[in-house]
């Protein structure tokens, strides 16, 4: 289904093609498969770990005690949103990736994957998770991964990319923060950059901020799919907002 704010929506050729090429695309690449066994391997992780509870805090753990199958499980990415954010790697083809929020690494792989010659930059505040997505990505071999163990404020103090091709914003699902990254941020995007807010439903007060976000004039099209909301900054497209179930 595809619904747009108004009845010009579809015509924007820009999104027209995100939609049929990227988000409905069926096809069932090879990739899959072992995002899906990578997946497993940590859904079995019974070990236990000491977390640091950095972002919104969570609405499941009530101790900092955690298995680590049960991080993947309450707090990672879904299957369906790891094979989504492939085929955006794969369709954008973005040099430089930063993810905000790494936990064990589950998205961190599916984009690694989809694009071998990015490097992608991914920040965690808790060593005790970062230590694990550490050693998957070691036990997997990836080479284009640069997993720093900091808070996000700490990372942008020494921000290895002037320009960056393509957020993921998943680490702080509060207000405040995620406003204050979004600015954070701006100045490192250039016209083809796409932001990734996930989870703009989680609360209210994320709604507002993403409310916020699509009005700053440096974002022209914006695209809601109910649970992340894209940004862009293409000068050429006019301000548009769309609505569209992924
Ligand atoms: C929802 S999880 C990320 C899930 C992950 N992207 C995935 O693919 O499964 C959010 C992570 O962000 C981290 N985080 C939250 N706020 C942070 C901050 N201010 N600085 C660094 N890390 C933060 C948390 O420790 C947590 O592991």
């Amino acid at each position: 289904m595809l619904k747009s704010t108004n009845q010009h929506g579809v015509h924007s050729p820009f999104v027209y093609n995100l939609v049929t090429r990227c988000f409905y695309d069926k096809t069932s690449f090879p990739e899959y498969q072992i995002v899906r066994t990578y997946r497993n391997e940590i859904l079995k992780n019974n070990q236990s770990i000491t977390v640091k509870d950095l972002g919104a805090g969570s609405r499941v753990f009530t101790s900092n005690q955690r298995a680590v199958s049960a991080i993947a499980k309450h707090a990672g990415i879904t299957f369906k949103r790891q094979k989504l954010l492939f085929r955006m790697m794969r369709y954008f083809k973005p040099d430089s990736v930063l993810e905000l929020g790494t936990s064990l690494g589950m998205a961190t792989w599916a984009m690694a994957l989809a694009n071998p010659p990015a490097t992608i930059y991914t920040v965690e505040g808790c060593k005790a998770t970062s230590e694990v997505a550490k050693s998957y990505f070691k036990k997997f071999q990836f080479k284009n991964i640069r997993l720093y163990n900091q808070t996000f404020t700490a990372f942008f103090e020494n921000f290895p990319q002037s320009k960056i091709d393509f957020v993921y914003l998943d680490g702080s699902h509060d207000k405040e923060s995620t406003l204050a990254l979004f600015n954070q941020l701006l100045p490192h995007a250039h016209n083809n950059s796409v932001f990734i807010f996930d989870d703009i439903y989680w609360s209210k007060e994320m709604t507002e901020a993403w409310k916020e976000i699509i009005k700053h004039p440096k974002i022209t099209v914006s695209i809601d799919t109910y649970f992340w909301g894209l940004v862009f900054f293409r000068k050429e497209q006019k301000k548009q907002h769309f609505t569209i179930r992924v």
